[in-house]
């Protein structure tokens, strides 16, 4: 596999997976994986952020210790089901600044139409987290990355909890420079783009909208 493509297959996540699956759990257990499953994957995710050493007086003796660097992340869900991912995330980096782009399907042509995009500056200096759970036939995720790219982002990771081989490799087509995190891949889409076996809806679940 692309090896700028991680399959996170840490257990927790894979349990937490199946719980998401389940078409009997209900809306807050739903909302409330997606966030975990965010956190989880967000630690392998990050493990590149950039440190800057500061110094602290420990009740021994001052010292020079990292931290985080400044402004130098963000993250970017496409709305509405990446939103669900956010706070797990923010709960790693709560200084994280949010951007948002709105994207949807149309359900005939499953081609993306943006509605909304605002990403904080300066962009280009920031390491860019783009969330979307479901990355099916790729071409939210590319459409979503060509905007974040045309506002001058540069160093971008694209994280999603179930991906279809079609969309991963549609995305990493298209962006051959970013690096893709995803919870699981699954089989295949089926004739109306839902992957297979899935989740269902992941923004209807989210938000009960069903
Ligand atoms: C879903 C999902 C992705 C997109 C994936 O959003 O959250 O954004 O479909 O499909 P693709 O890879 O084929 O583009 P949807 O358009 O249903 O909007 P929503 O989040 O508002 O429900
Ligand atoms: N969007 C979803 O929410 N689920 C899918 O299976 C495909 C696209």
């Amino acid at each position: 596999m692309n090896s700028n493509v991680v399959e996170l297959k840490h257990p927790l996540i894979q349990h937490k997976i199946s719980r998401l699956r389940d078409k009997n759990t209900g809306t807050a257990e739903f909302r409330s994986l997606v966030e975990e499953i965010a956190m989880l994957m967000g630690y392998e995710a990050l493990k590149d952020l950039p440190l800057e050493d500061i110094e602290v007086e420990t009740p021994i003796e001052k010292c020079m210790t990292p931290v985080i660097a400044g402004k130098n992340f963000a993250i970017v869900p496409i709305l509405r089901a990446g939103l669900g991912m956010v706070s797990g995330i923010q709960a790693l980096v709560p200084t994280a600044k949010i951007g948002h782009i709105g994207l949807y399907r149309d359900e005939k042509t499953h081609e993306p139409h943006e509605y909304y995009c605002k990403l904080p500056s300066p962009i280009e200096e920031r390491l860019i987290v783009v969330t979307d759970p479901m990355l099916a036939t790729g071409g939210s995720a590319v459409a979503a990355v060509n905007f974040i790219k045309q506002h001058g982002g540069k160093k971008i990771k694209f994280m999603s909890i179930i991906a279809a081989p079609q969309g991963i490799e549609r995305l990493m087509e298209a962006h051959p420079d970013i690096q893709l995190y995803v919870g699981h891949i699954d089989r295949e889409l089926n004739e109306n783009a839902y992957i297979c076996p899935g989740l269902g809806d992941a923004g209807d679940r989210i938000f009960g909208t069903k």
